[in-house]
C-alpha cells in the first residue's frame, strides 16, 4: 500500500481539498483508496457534511476500536472515509499528542494495508506534531502550492524538512508541489507559478495545475468532491482526474510504465 500524505508549511492552502480530490479521483480510476484524516480539527469531515457522525479516527486512536468500525463506505465500492470523528475541543491536544510520535498512525498504516492500495492521509498545516508524524509513515507527499506570494518560501522549507527525515532514515519520497488556486488573470498569481516552474526542478512540480474555482467552495457547501457536483461533473474534476494519473506515475502505479511507442491509429 502506498501512503500519500498532503502536507503543507501554510494553513488555508488547499490541502483538504485536495487530499478530498485526488482521492475520489484515484478510487474513481480503480484504486482501493482511503482517506484518512489526521487533523484534530477534521478537515476531511467539515467538506462532506453528510457524512454522518461517528468515532472516527479519534475513537480509533483513544479507544483502540477497529479499523472496520470507524471506516465509512461511500457510494464508490473503492472509496472509503476515515473522518476525524466526534471529539471534544478539549481533546485534541491530548489526540494530537498521541500522534506525533507515529506509532498510531504507522497501526493504521498496518491495518489498512490489507485492504486498501492508497491511503491518503490529510494533514494539519505545518511540518510539526502530527503533520511529521504523517510524513514519517508516508510513501511519498504531496504539498499544495497555493500560487499566491509566499508560496515558495513554504516550498523550500518542505524540501529542508524531507531532508532531515531522510537523514533520520525515512524513505519517503517527494510525490510532488501541485500548483492550485492558481488564477491566469491574476499577475501575482500567475507570477509565483512562472516562480514555481522555473525554480523548482520539473520532476517536482506537477504538470497538472488546479486553478482557483469557486465550484470548490459550491463543492465543500454541498459536501462532495467536486467531480459529484453534478452528473455531468464540471471540467475541473477532470483536472484531479489528470493529477491522479500524474500520481499514480510518480509513486510506481502506473499500469504501463513502459514507453512501447506510438499506436497505429488506422488498422
Ligand atoms: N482551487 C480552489 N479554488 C477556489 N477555492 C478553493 C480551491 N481550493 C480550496 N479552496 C477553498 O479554500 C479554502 C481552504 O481550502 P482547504 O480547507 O482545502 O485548505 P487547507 O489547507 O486544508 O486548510 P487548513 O490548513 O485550515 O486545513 C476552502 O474554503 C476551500 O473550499
Ligand atoms: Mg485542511
Amino acid at each position: 500500500m502506498k501512503v500519500i500524505g498532503v502536507v503543507s508549511q501554510k494553513g488555508g492552502v488547499g490541502k483538504t481539498t485536495v487530499a478530498l480530490n485526488l482521492a475520489y479521483a484515484l478510487a474513481r480510476r480503480g484504486q482501493r483508496v482511503l482517506l484518512a484524516d489526521t487533523d484534530p480539527q477534521g478537515g476531511v469531515g467539515l467538506s462532506l457534511q453528510r457524512l454522518q457522525p461517528g468515532p472516527g479516527f479519534a475513537g480509533y486512536v483513544a479507544r483502540k476500536l477497529p479499523l472496520e468500525s470507524v471506516v465509512v463506505k461511500t457510494r464508490l465500492p473503492e472509496f472509503d472515509v476515515l473522518p476525524m470523528g466526534n471529539i471534544a475541543i478539549q481533546d485534541t491536544h491530548a489526540l494530537a499528542a498521541r500522534l506525533v510520535d507515529g506509532a498510531e498512525l504507522r497501526r493504521l498504516v498496518s491495518d489498512a494495508g490489507p485492504r486498501y492500495g492508497i491511503l491518503v492521509l490529510d494533514t494539519p498545516s505545518g511540518f510539526t506534531g502530527v503533520t511529521l508524524g504523517a510524513m514519517r509513515v508516508s510513501t511519498a507527499v504531496v504539498s499544495p502550492l497555493q500560487a499566491e506570494p509566499l508560496a515558495m518560501r513554504s516550498a523550500s522549507q518542505l524540501l529542508e524538512v524531507l531532508a532531515a527525515l531522510r537523514a533520520e532514515g525515512a524513505t519517503l519520497t517527494l510525490g510532488g508541489f501541485l500548483l492550485t488556486m492558481l488564477d491566469l488573470h491574476n499577475a501575482d498569481s500567475l507570477g509565483v507559478a512562472m516562480e514555481a516552474w522555473s525554480d523548482l526542478p520539473n520532476a517536482v512540480v506537477f504538470q497538472t495545475t488546479i486553478p482557483r474555482d469557486p465550484l470548490f467552495l459550491r463543492a465543500s457547501g454541498a459536501g462532495v468532491p467536486v467531480g459529484l457536483l453534478s452528473h455531468q461533473p464540471p471540467p475541473v474534476a477532470a483536472l484531479f482526474e489528470q493529477a491522479a494519473m500524474e500520481l499514480e506515475a510518480r509513486i510506481g502505479l502506473a499500469k504501463d510504465e513502459k514507453d512501447d511507442g506510438p499506436i497505429p491509429l488506422f488498422a
